[in-house]
């Protein structure tokens, strides 16, 4: 069959669908860079740099049923996930990294032409999870400090409106949303997505309001804290109801054996991880404090492992394809919103010396 018979085959409001913009891959990265130093730094991914506990290599060399499906049920995860959580198991389902989730609460929730109610900039996965489903994004533009406008919120509300997704701490901003404000949001009855991936990092979370609202689901990752990205761990918060309905849909085996031997080994280790949380958390405020000496830099206080920065000079374009060429990566979305913006992942104290550097050397 041509190509242009299969275009008349699949859904026809995919057949212009652009899809999601993932990072740069490290051989790409190192295949283009004029400039390179010793390895590739990759700060656009909001990714661990001190690794994953060593307990995880440890149990994998020595599991031996790689050959059998895990449980679909997710039993031992669950009960490891409410431990963590202090909620009942019944309110946790897991799924392959917590963008599988987002997938998983549209399909739930949005039919075509439904609405869901966005805050950005923020991050993209909703506007591509939302567009898969044939929903309509309604966007709620953040203030100038990039808190949400709940009363503008409120009025964006309509009969189709399905859900409210929100990032707290937002990505790619950092900034947090304060509990009046969640409250408010819940009390619209509207069910709310509060994405929390990097909740380890801000010490906030509405976990504790999941029992008493039917309304509010909370999402979680091993990906940041854990150090485990590529193992795609995430994991949701909900009303038992939602629970039982996204563990009919999901498809039956979406976390593997060795993610969950991944978070057994994980949570035993946690004060050794959430020491290095500490670290990053210290070395957040160093960038800060760093960038924030560049005059034409203004970086945006951050919760999380990353920081916002508007580029004021209008060089943003020129900063990260400068840092590509000396084998750092940062986030540069350019979209009309983010033109004049980087996100910088916070690693190690020796990455934060080695960007600066070259961040003044290119402005
Ligand atoms: C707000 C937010 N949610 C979810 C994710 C994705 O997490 P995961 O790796 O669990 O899919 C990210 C990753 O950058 C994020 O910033």
């Amino acid at each position: 069959m041509s190509k242009d018979g299969i275009v008349n085959l699949i859904r026809p409001e995919l057949a212009n669908f652009t899809g999601y913009t993932a990072g740069k891959s490290l051989e790409e990265v190192e295949a283009s860079a004029r400039f390179p130093i010793n390895g590739v730094i990759k700060l656009d991914a909001n990714e661990n740099l001190y690794g994953c506990s060593p307990k995880v290599m440890e149990a994998l060399s020595k599991y031996d049923s790689f050959n059998l499906y895990p449980d679909s049920g997710q039993r031992e995860l669950k009960r490891l996930l409410a431990g963590y959580t202090g909620v009942g198991p019944e309110h946790i389902v897991a799924s392959s990294g917590s963008d599988q989730m987002i997938g998983l609460i549209n399909q739930l929730f949005v039919g075509p032409g439904d609405e869901v109610i966005n805050f950005p900039p923020t991050f993209d996965i909703f506007r591509f999870a939302v567009a898969l489903y044939n929903g309509r994004l309604v966007d709620v533009l953040r203030d100038e400090n990039y808190n949400v406008d709940v009363a503008a919120t409120r009025k964006a509300i309509t009969k189709k409106t399905k859900l409210i997704v929100l990032a707290n701490p937002n990505n790619p901003t950092g900034t947090p949303t304060p509990r009046e404000d969640i409250l408010e949001l819940l009390d619209t009855g509207v069910p709310l997505l509060a994405d929390e991936a990097y909740v380890e990092f801000s010490g906030e979370t509405a976990t504790n309001l999941v029992p008493n609202y039917k309304n509010l689901m909370v999402l979680r990752t091993f990906s940041k804290w854990a150090g485990l990205a590529s193992f795609r761990i995430g994991y949701g918060i909900f009303p038992p109801e939602i629970a039982s309905y996204l563990m009919n849909i999901k498809m039956p085996y979406s976390v593997s054996a060795a993610s969950t031997i991944a978070v057994r080994e994980s949570l035993k280790d946690r004060d050794f991880l959430m020491e290095r949380v500490k670290k990053i958390v210290a070395e957040r405020e160093r960038l800060y404090g760093e960038l924030k000496k560049i005059e034409w830099l203004k970086p945006y206080p951050s919760k999380a492992n990353f920081i916002f920065c508007k580029v004021l000079n209008g060089r943003a374009r020129q900063i990260y394809e400068g840092l590509l060429d000396r084998c750092i990566i940062i986030r540069y979305a350019g979209n009309h919103l983010l033109k004049d913006f980087i996100r910088i992942g916070v690693g190690k104290p020796e990455h934060t010396d080695i960007v600066i550097k070259a961040i003044r050397e290119i402005g």
